[in-house]
């Protein structure tokens, strides 16, 4: 496999695999006391695991402000330190939230807030542009969003990013974001489970990067087992839009049924499941970047292993769908 993707039509060039850091930046809820995090983290260990994913190859780091409320933009720039300029970092903006309380306060969709927010994350990254600035809000009106679009491109202009994206599940939506120059990307969901074909085309015709989010699963797909969560961890108490997990019980028996009945698949070619679960992704369109989680060494190591693997074949992926009856 090609081990490296061109994002859109920007020139910027990452590694095929991205690493995501939402759970790098700790725990932290929303006002009523609902977990936004995945749990308590060592931010040493967070540190060890990018550099350790630096040394193997993986270019590209997506994060966002509201992820630990700044803290996984902090623990990254930090990280990232004088090798800032031999990486992508992609980052998003849209979500509120009280740095001091570790409490996410809502969303905000204004124009106004877009450069508030950059300037923001520029100072937590410690660098002085953002290579991929993505749209947070998912289900944000479409109208706005054209004039958020239209923002983005003053930013390019100004230098202040390369390029942008919107994190949308829903292809008209980020066909808006597509119509602008810069826009080189959508990042949405995908992985065994969850496909999307709609949104592969869509990004075959604008010609954009298919950044993967979940690609794992959150978990299901590298072996998560059934058995109660940590309090502070988003899956102990899952809100409706999140699979899979149910409250006090940990991962659901019928997903890990799933899983079981493909593992044999996924596990080909020596790939641990994790691996398999990138390769399917990489099988269904070599526009994808599956960025998955992680929060220690051993994780990063073994993701990142997957690049070596590559894709799953196509034969594969037909046997998949039919131990799915899909
Ligand atoms: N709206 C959005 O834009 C949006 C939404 C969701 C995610 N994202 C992005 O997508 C990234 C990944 O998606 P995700 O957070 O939903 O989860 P995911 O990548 O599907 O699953 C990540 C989790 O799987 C476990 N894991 C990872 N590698 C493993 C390995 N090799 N062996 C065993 N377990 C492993 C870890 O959980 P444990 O540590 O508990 O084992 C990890 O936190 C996020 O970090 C974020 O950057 C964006």
């Amino acid at each position: 496999m090609e081990t490296n993707r061109t994002l859109g039509s920007s020139g910027i060039d990452v590694s095929a695999l991205g690493f995501g850091c939402w759970a790098i930046g700790g725990e932290w809820s929303s006002p009523d006391g609902q977990p936004l995090g995945w749990g308590k983290v060592d931010d040493e260990e967070s540190v060890r695991a990018i550099h350790r994913a630096l040394d193997l190859g993986v270019t590209f780091f997506d994060t966002a402000d509201t992820y630990g409320t700044g803290h996984s933009e902090r623990v990254l720039g930090r990280a990232l330190g004088k090798r800032r300029a031999d990486v992508v970092v992609a980052t998003k903006w849209g979500n509120v939230f009280d740095e001091r309380t570790r409490t996410s306060l809502g969303q905000d969709d204004s124009v106004e807030h877009v450069r508030e927010a950059l300037t923001a994350s520029l100072a937590r990254l410690g660098t002085d542009h953002v290579d991929l600035y993505q749209l947070h809000l998912s289900d944000a009106d479409p109208g706005r969003a054209a004039q958020l679009r239209d923002v983005c491109e003053e930013l390019v202009g100004e230098g202040l990013i390369r390029a942008y994206a919107w994190s949308t599940d829903d292809p008209a939506r980020a066909a808006v974001f597509a119509e602008g120059t810069h826009c080189a990307a959508v990042q949405h969901a995908l992985n065994v489970f969850q496909d999307a074909p709609e949104m592969l085309a869509l990004c075959e015709e604008s010609d954009l990067a298919s950044i993967n989010r979940s690609p794992l699963a959150m978990g299901l797909l590298a072996g998560k087992r059934q058995g109660p969560l940590e309090a502070g961890d988003i899956r102990s108490t899952p809100p409706e839009w999140l699979p899979g997990f149910t409250a006090g019980t940990g991962a659901d028996s019928d997903w890990l049924s799933r899983v079981d009945a493909i593992r044999e698949i996924l596990t080909s070619g020596g790939r641990t499941l994790a691996q398999g679960a990138l390769g399917w992704i990489w099988a269904r369109s070599p526009r994808t970047v599956p960025i998955p989680g992680f929060r220690s060494v051993a994780q990063a190591e073994q993701n990142a292993g997957a690049l070596a693997k590559g894709p799953l074949t196509a034969a594969q992926l037909a046997e998949i769908d039919r131990v799915l009856g899909r």
